[in-house]
């Protein structure tokens, strides 16, 4: 039996949903309360675990399948399964309706640039400007709310890079596929059980920078990471790529600054937004719709700063005008500005 299968046993009650590829996400809110994510939309089912046991020995197996445990003294497991499918889980008490898993499905079909064109996730020549900044090495942030589609294009991207880059990705648990020749991939380290042998976010861009890289590019910034990344993008690794959760470009550079702030060199402000608008060219905002789609929401031109304040130029915008006979909303992919 293999790891997949052997997981899937304990998870009986969702296997329809771990079966079916129309589903891209499982979410268990302890045993009575099952969510899934379905063409894009969040609907409650009927399944339901028997018992909280029988949910906690299913994430239990979830957690030995890639060496670790679930106790009171780690309540909480970000994991990967076999398949490539995404998987974190809390236990009670941290949790207060029992166990809480979520399933991000690894998608079958690829996030390739031509299917997301197909499911109108982007324009052609949105898809087309974006391969020019890449191209032109631009540092970019994708910016979006929480499964908003970041990653997946953080992975559009990168399959712009010119293959004779020397690339190094750095990640939490890997998402990224990228297919050039001259790449190194580093995963960060939780601390062991004796809270030794972390190596952050941080450590890694640390050895990035003395590993020559042409491009960095950092599955996402939450913390002090922040700082390096954009000394980074100020100092020779322009065309570096990175997501962050914010909802719209303005509130992502502000986010940014925060996060930079995380870094704990008591920068002054004005040193901190400099940093920001000198590193940052452009950044892409990417939603889920009301209808259930994903889409690029816009691309905006970070410029310099104006008496101290952020200053963003749209290029890029998606207009809805309506909606169709099945629920989905038509609109348009505007250019803003033509220079
Ligand atoms: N354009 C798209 N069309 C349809 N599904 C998409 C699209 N982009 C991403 N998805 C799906 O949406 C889910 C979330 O995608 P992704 O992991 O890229 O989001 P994210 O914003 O990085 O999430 P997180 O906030 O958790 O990091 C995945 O199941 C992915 O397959
Ligand atoms: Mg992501």
């Amino acid at each position: 039996m293999n790891g997949i299968s052997y997981l899937t046993m304990f998870l009986e009650p969702v296997k329809p949903y771990l079966d079916d590829p129309a589903v891209s996400e499982i979410m268990i809110n302890g045993p009575r309360s099952i969510y899934i994510e379905k063409n894009g939309h969040v609907v409650h089912v009927e399944e339901t675990f028997p018992s909280e046991p029988a949910l906690q020995a299913a994430a239990n197996n979830i957690a030995k399948s890639v060496g670790r445990v679930l106790n009171d003294e780690y309540p909480r497991l970000d994991a990967r399964l076999p398949d490539g499918s995404r998987v974190h889980v809390v236990i009670p008490p941290l949790s207060r309706c029992g166990t809480v898993v979520a399933i991000r499905k690894f998608r079958t079909d690829s996030l390739s640039p031509e299917n997301l064109l197909k499911w109108g996730s982007i324009s052609p020549e949105m898809l087309s400007y974006l391969e020019k900044l890449v191209r032109k090495r631009m540092n970019i942030l994708i910016c979006g709310a929480t499964s908003s589609g970041k990653t997946s294009i953080l992975n559009v991207l990168s399959s712009f890079i010119d293959p004779a880059d020397r690339i190094l990705t750095i990640e939490d648990s890997c998402e990224l596929q990228l297919r050039q020749p001259h790449l190194v991939p580093f995963e960060t380290r939780r601390p062991d059980k004796d809270g030794k042998g972390e190596v952050t976010f941080r450590d890694l861009l640390h050895s990035a920078l003395r590993l020559r890289p042409d491009r960095i590019i950092l599955g996402e910034i939450r913390g002090g990471e922040a700082l390096d990344l954009l000394q980074a993008m100020n100092t020779g690794h322009s065309g570096s790529m990175s997501t962050i959760h914010a909802n719209n470009a303005p509130d992502a550079l502000l986010r940014l600054e925060t996060c930079v702030m995380y870094a704990g060199f008591d920068l002054p402000l004005a040193a901190i937004r400099n940093q920001v608008t000198a590193a940052l060219n452009y950044i892409v905002h990417t939603g889920r719709l009301e209808d259930g789609s994903r889409k690029v929401l816009g691309i905006s031109k970070v410029l310099p700063l104006d008496h101290g304040e952020y200053r963003i130029e749209d290029q890029w915008e998606w207009v809805q005008t309506g909606t169709d006979q099945s629920g989905r909303f038509t609109g348009d992919f505007v250019r803003h500005t033509q220079n």
